[in-house]
């Protein structure tokens, strides 16, 4: 292939492309939401708009049922109100202009704020020092990502957990220790952060619960209860020894009882035998 054949290709080749991108580039779809995030069964404003200045068609699709809020009137844009969106779903803005079409995606998540939040205490009554656990627990919650779990001291965060997945469920286990002997009001918040998707922070906390602390001194246990046992142990060893002696002196004394027995006749001392 001659020099000049290869750049007259390569001129095709390039206007094609700066053709074709600059066809793309004709006119521009733009779909948009003040929030990418909304509570299950809620409905969600959505603005379709494109820069094409006489669209022929254009709207937005989805299975979900929408009304049309209001509308430009040469249509180069519509607003929408899309209704109950009950899960994470994609919806699409479309135009035709100049029989193109062009189309833009927005993602949109649904949310289910924590309604209800348990706090389990095990056990509710400890001694200082000791560790305990606490299982505090939220149902039907989404998304989990943006969900933090925490263990609260009078509104003071002891500890929190964050979580991920598909589940709706969450569990965290807390493990804690007291370390003075003041009692512990405990409770459980749950906190859902969906200001990275657009929305707010929704928190919802459990009943507070009373971890009881107690002092609790083994040591001090074990030798009051070993001293009264020494105690008792001399005390009866001393008093064996004084009753001996005195039983003692007794006998070599007056020889009494064995004086007595040796006197009984053989047959009446082998009796008890
Ligand atoms: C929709 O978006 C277009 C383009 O950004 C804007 O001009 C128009 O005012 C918006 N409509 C509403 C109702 O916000
Ligand atoms: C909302 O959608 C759910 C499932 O997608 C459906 O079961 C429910 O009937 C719908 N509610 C209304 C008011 O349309
Ligand atoms: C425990 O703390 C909560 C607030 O965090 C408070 O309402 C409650 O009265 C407290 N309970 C006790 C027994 O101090
Ligand atoms: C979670 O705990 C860490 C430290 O333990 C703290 O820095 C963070 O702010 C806490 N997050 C929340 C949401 O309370
Ligand atoms: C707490 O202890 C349990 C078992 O006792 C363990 O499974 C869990 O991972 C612990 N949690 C933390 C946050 O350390």
């Amino acid at each position: 292939m001659s020099s000049f054949a290869c750049r007259s290709l390569r001129i095709t080749l390039l206007a094609l492309l700066c053709c074709s991108g600059s066809g793309e580039k004709a006119f521009e779809v733009h779909v948009s939401s003040e929030k990418q995030i909304v509570e299950a069964t809620g409905s969600l404003k959505v603005n379709c708009s494109t820069s094409c200045e006489n669209p022929q068609v254009g709207g937005l699709e989805t299975t979900l049922s929408k009304e049309v809020l209001e509308e430009h009137p040469r249509g180069k844009w519509k607003q929408f109100l899309v209704l109950n969106i009950s899960q994470d779903m994609s919806l699409l803005c479309h135009f035709t202009c100049e029989e193109k079409q062009h189309s833009e995606h927005l993602n949109v998540r649904v949310y289910k704020p924590p309604a209800k939040v348990t706090l389990k205490l095990q056990p509710s009554q400890v001694f200082v020092g000791e560790a305990f656990t606490t299982e505090c627990m939220v149902e039907a919650v989404k998304p989990l990502e943006s969900l933090t779990l925490s263990l609260l001291h009078e509104g003071e965060t002891l500890q929190n957990q964050t979580f991920e997945g598909a589940e709706s469920n969450a569990i965290a286990i807390f493990n804690w220790t007291a370390l003075t002997k003041d009692s512990l009001n405990l409770s459980c918040q749950a906190v859902l952060d969906l200001r990275p998707h657009g929305g707010h922070i929704i928190r919802s906390t459990s009943e507070s619960q009373i971890l009881i602390v107690i002092e609790h001194r083994p040591i001090i246990i074990i030798i009051i209860v070993v001293s009264i046992l020494l105690v008792l142990f001399v005390t009866s060893v001393l008093l064996c020894f004084i009753l001996g002696q005195h039983w003692h002196r007794k006998r070599t004394g007056t020889y009494g009882v064995l004086a007595a027995w040796m006197r009984l006749p053989r047959a009446l001392r082998q009796r008890p035998g």
